[in-house]
């Protein structure tokens, strides 16, 4: 595995008037990158403009020369800005592409200013007639489509003003590309959550912000950055941590969504640890069969993990996460400075999950960890963000090969079969996740050596890297009690458990059978030692 990201073209939509080519350019000239228009680069390919094209062959003949022409302008040879003509966006083959393979903004501002900036309209073919009546109609034919642009920048401001939010919304994101769903970004960084609005859906007129009661003050600093516009913001606040995943606190907010009155094109934004994630997710994927959703992470784990990938859900009396549903966010904005108030203990706990990523991915993480493990632990900023970064690569990367956990996900859980184990028969609540997951990597490591091939001083580097997160010591549990709780999830897969190993730092290999024999055994000596 190698959690690497690629650069992603910029796509700009919007209105005529919206201010497409005044905005690439700024973009470009501040990203050193390409701007291409598709209205010039079919000019150049066809010799004609694309109004003689619309005149003489049809709607229907240009869309298609604009479709072959996206396709060669996202070949991805290049860092590139498209301005993207009139209706493009509209065409679903063309809005596609766009959505899987750029980050697609649309540009918005209200009618009197587009119809300042349109003047005469004399070479805009799709504006003849009353230009205020056809923009009005054109604004209605692409609303919808334009809700679905990754990010929506209001164009009233001046040009270097757009292109700066534009940057600042995007920097470093990663993109996580579900093929179910449009790409989406998660942005690493100081103040990523500052430009929330921008990554709303267009139409959306209320916010719902679901939070959990420790983080309150970030919650509200959220709506003053982000209170330029029309939209209202609403904060529910929730108690904290795992007891907020419950059916009757889901019930609680759901009702409370439709007391807002908050509506199918309206967004939910859950700013917490993996708790808030994880329950605000699955009410906003029932609440109207699915409404948008933007998560801010403010936990180490949260950021790393639980943000990414859609997995939402709630705890039954059962079993832990057993009520979920598969709904990707719209944006994860995970900004590393609102870790200052963490907890040690939960940070350290986030670490954990950061060494199963430096034991299962290969790249640059492993080098940072090494060298970058005590500043973060003390909280410094940036060595997070390189961190958290990286960690979101290789998770979207996972995520974005297997979406709905049918295979290759399952190397995530590198670590996890014990620490799931752990976690039950120690009481829930009582470790944290990182702890058990420390834990399950010492188990699954030493199997690893025993029956994969890993190379000692590969679990060597685990073990050093482990002992230096400054996890909290788990409590006394009793090998037995976990051997038993391994036997529940035994059943619960049919018989047999299949286990996370690894052939060396960096290959994991999945679906592994292990003997009871071998498992107790490296399970007591762990839990021995630890
Ligand atoms: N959906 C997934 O893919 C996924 C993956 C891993 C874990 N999870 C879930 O995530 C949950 C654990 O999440 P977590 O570890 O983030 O814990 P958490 O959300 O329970 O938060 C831990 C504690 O930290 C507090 N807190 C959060 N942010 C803070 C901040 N910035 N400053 C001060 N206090 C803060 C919370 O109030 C809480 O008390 C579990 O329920 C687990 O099942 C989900």
């Amino acid at each position: 595995m190698t959690g690497a990201a690629g650069a992603r073209p910029i796509a700009l939509v919007g209105l005529p008037g919206s201010g497409k080519t005044t905005l690439g350019r700024r973009l470009a000239h501040r990203l050193g990158w390409e701007l291409r228009d598709t209205d010039l680069e079919i000019e150049r390919r066809t010799g004609r403009s694309p109004a003689q094209i619309l005149d003489v062959d049809g709607e229907d003949a240009f869309r298609r020369v604009e479709l072959s022409t996206l396709t060669e302008l996202l070949d991805g040879s290049r860092p590139v800005v498209v301005a993207c003509g009139g209706g493009l966006f509209a065409e679903p083959g063309a809005r596609r592409m766009l959505l899987e393979t750029a980050w697609v903004v649309a540009l918005d501002a209200p009618d009197s200013t587009l119809l300042e900036r349109i003047g005469a309209a004399a070479d805009r073919p799709l504006l003849r007639g009353d230009v205020a009546a056809r923009l009005a109609e054109l604004r209605r034919r692409r609303d919808r489509a334009h809700a679905e642009a990754h990010l929506r920048i209001d164009t009233a401001a001046t040009s270097a003003e757009v292109a700066e939010a534009a940057i600042r919304a995007l920097a470093g994101a990663v993109a996580v590309a579900t093929g179910t769903t449009s790409a989406y970004p998660v942005v690493v960084g100081e103040g990523a959550a500052d430009h929330l609005e921008a990554h709303l859906p267009a139409g959306c007129r209320r916010v719902a912000v679901v939070t959990d009661r420790s983080v309150e003050t970030l919650a509200r600093r959220l709506h003053q950055v982000n209170s330029g516009s029309n939209i209202v913001y609403c904060q529910k606040g929730l108690p904290a941590g795992e007891p907020v995943k419950s059916w009757a606190a889901t019930g609680r907010l759901l009702e409370r969504l439709a007391g807002l009155e908050l509506g199918r094109r309206d967004a939910l934004v859950a700013v917490g640890g993996g708790s808030i994630g994880d329950m605000a997710g699955f009410a906003a994927a029932t609440y109207c069969r699915g409404i948008a959703w933007v998560v801010v992470p403010t936990t180490l784990l949260a950021m790393v993990d639980s943000s990414i990938g859609g997995k939402t859900g709630v705890n039954l009396r059962a079993a832990k996460n057993l009520a979920g549903a598969f709904w990707q966010p719209r944006a994860v904005l995970a900004d590393s400075s609102v870790l200052d108030t963490l907890p040690a203990r939960e940070l350290a706990s986030g670490l954990g999950e950061v060494a199963k990523y430096a034991m299962i991915a290969e790249g640059e993480l492993p080098a940072l960890l090494e060298h970058g493990l005590e500043r973060a632990r003390q909280g410094d900023v940036r060595t997070l963000t390189a961190i958290i970064g990286r960690c979101a690569s290789i998770k979207a990367e996972v995520v974005g090969r297997d979406p709905r956990e049918g295979g290759l996900r399952a190397v995530l859980n590198y670590g996890h079969t014990v620490a799931h184990a752990i976690e039950a028969a120690a009481g829930y609540g009582t470790v944290t996740h990182g702890e058990a997951v420390a834990v399950g990597m010492r188990v699954a490591g030493r199997i690893s050596v025993a029956s994969a091939g890993l190379p000692r001083a590969d679990l060597e580097w685990q073990d050093r890297i482990l002992d230096r997160i400054g996890l909290q010591p788990l409590p006394p549990v009793e090998p037995a009690a976990v051997l038993s709780r391994l036997g529940h999830d035994k059943k619960a897969v049919g018989g047999e458990l299949r286990w996370v190993l690894l052939s060396r730092r960096g290959e994991p290999i999945l679906d592994q059978r292990v003997p009871d024999g071998l498992v107790r055994e490296t399970l007591e000596e762990v839990l021995l030692t630890s």
